[in-house]
């Protein structure tokens, strides 16, 4: 029935093409849930990345969206190794980052860096501007000469946008959208080729939001950063990425050019987070097909069997979907080029309309869910995508 072209597993041992800066490979990071007095005793485990595969090229920007809970943070942290993989590789400029120890992960570190989506708890509050970012660039032996050092904080505040007197305050003297600037600025002060950006305009004010991620983007330009861009919204994520992945549950269900991704999405799940997105045109808006999600993200504790979105799906199917993990694949479709793949069996039946959607049994959600406080019936008013 599927007309399944391509097929990626963890195991599949390809070499790691030149473009690629990051390659990820089956991986998996499970958190033990510990009872006991002692909490000695592990009762289960939260799956928070269960089988990520994907590759981040050189120079690109690379989008993460999916709900909260969804695992992106951990993916993100386990990048940079500072979450420990239970399962899996990551390679990162053909270097295997589990491998490294001691001395040689911190100086690998230099080139992977984190800009998280709350600046004030990431920036020690006892600490000047100054000393923030001299901190880093010491541990790297970049400050040895302190008129080279002197000369190149003022050439980092520069290029986010901050004056030199900046350097003499300390972070609460900031507003928000400035506080990132310094967040940004301390990620550059090491020279990384890789920087984690976590919901990095989140926390923002709508106004501000626009101005952080310009500067991110010039900010590539000037020192040909590679970023992976994680947020929980489609909207952030459309204009500054040049590929998106949708992760649900702990994997990737969706992953495609992110024009590609947003003219055509292709498995339920991107199509409902999509179908939340208002389109200026009132026309198109009329006519924009609507899909309420039933229910909250299932615990991660506790998965749902095959497709881990068959408890939300409108599309489910009696055969394959709660019983068969779909891989990420690519698909057979007038229009859709090898570079859009999708995890789901049905991916081209439901979009050649030969697979209707259907209303979900919210009381299945419940059932597997166990925390749908919030469950909601599915209402889907199908037309253009
Ligand atoms: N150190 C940890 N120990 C146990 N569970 C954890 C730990 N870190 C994260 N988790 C759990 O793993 C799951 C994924 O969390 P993660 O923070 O990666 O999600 P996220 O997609 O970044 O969510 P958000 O959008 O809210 O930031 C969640 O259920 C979270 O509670
Ligand atoms: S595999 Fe089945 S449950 Fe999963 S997204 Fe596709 S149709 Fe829905
Ligand atoms: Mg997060």
């Amino acid at each position: 029935m599927s007309t399944a072209a391509t097929e990626t597993t963890p195991q599949d041992d390809v070499a790691v093409p030149d473009d690629v800066l990051v390659d990820v490979r089956g991986l998996k990071v499970h958190f033990p849930i510990k009872r006991g007095v002692f909490f000695d005793r592990t009762v289960g485990h939260v799956y928070a990345v269960d089988g990520m595969d994907m590759q981040i090229k050189r120079g690109e920007t690379y989008g993460l969206v999916g709900e909260s809970g969804c695992g992106k943070s951990t993916f993100g942290r386990a990048l940079l190794r500072l979450e420990e993989p239970t399962e899996g590789t990551v390679l990162f400029d053909g270097v295997d980052v589990a491998s490294l120890k001691g001395e040689t992960l911190r100086r690998k570190r230099q080139d992977m860096q984190m800009v998280f989506q709350d600046p004030l708890s990431s920036l020690d509050p006892r600490q000047t501007v100054e000393s923030l970012l001299l901190e880093g660039m010491q541990a790297h032996g970049l400050a040895k000469d302190g008129k080279a050092a002197t000369a190149r904080l003022r050439e980092l505040l520069s290029a986010v946008g901050l004056p030199p007197a900046a350097l003499r305050k300390y972070p609460h003297e900031f507003s928000g959208g400035q506080r990132q600037r310094i967040g940004i600025a301390r990620a550059l002060s090491v020279n990384p080729q890789l920087i984690v950006a976590d919901e990095p305009v989140s926390a923002l004010d709508v106004s501000v939001q626009a101005q952080v991620v310009n500067l991110l983007e010039e900010l590539q330009e000037e020192f040909s950063l590679t970023y992976l861009v994680v947020a929980h919204d489609l909207a952030v994520v459309r204009h500054i990425s040049d590929r998106v992945g949708v992760m649900y549950l702990g994997a990737l269900v969706e992953e495609a050019d992110a024009d590609d991704l947003y003219a055509m999405p292709l498995h339920p799940y991107t199509r409902a987070l999509m179908s939340a997105v208002p389109v200026p045109d009132p026309t198109t808006e009329d006519r924009r097909e609507r899909i309420i999600l039933a229910g909250d993200l299932p615990s991660p504790a506790n998965p749902p069997t095959g497709c881990r979105f068959h408890t939300r799906c409108p599309w489910k199917q009696e055969e394959r979907c709660d019983t068969e993990r779909p891989q990420l694949r690519t698909i057979e479709l007038e229009g859709v080029p090898g570079t859009h793949r999708v995890a789901c069996h049905f991916a081209e039946q439901i979009q050649r309309g030969e697979i209707q959607p259907h209303e979900v049994d919210v009381s299945f959600v419940e059932q597997v869910d166990a925390q749908p406080d919030d469950a909601t019936p599915v209402t889907v008013e199908p037309g253009a995508p």
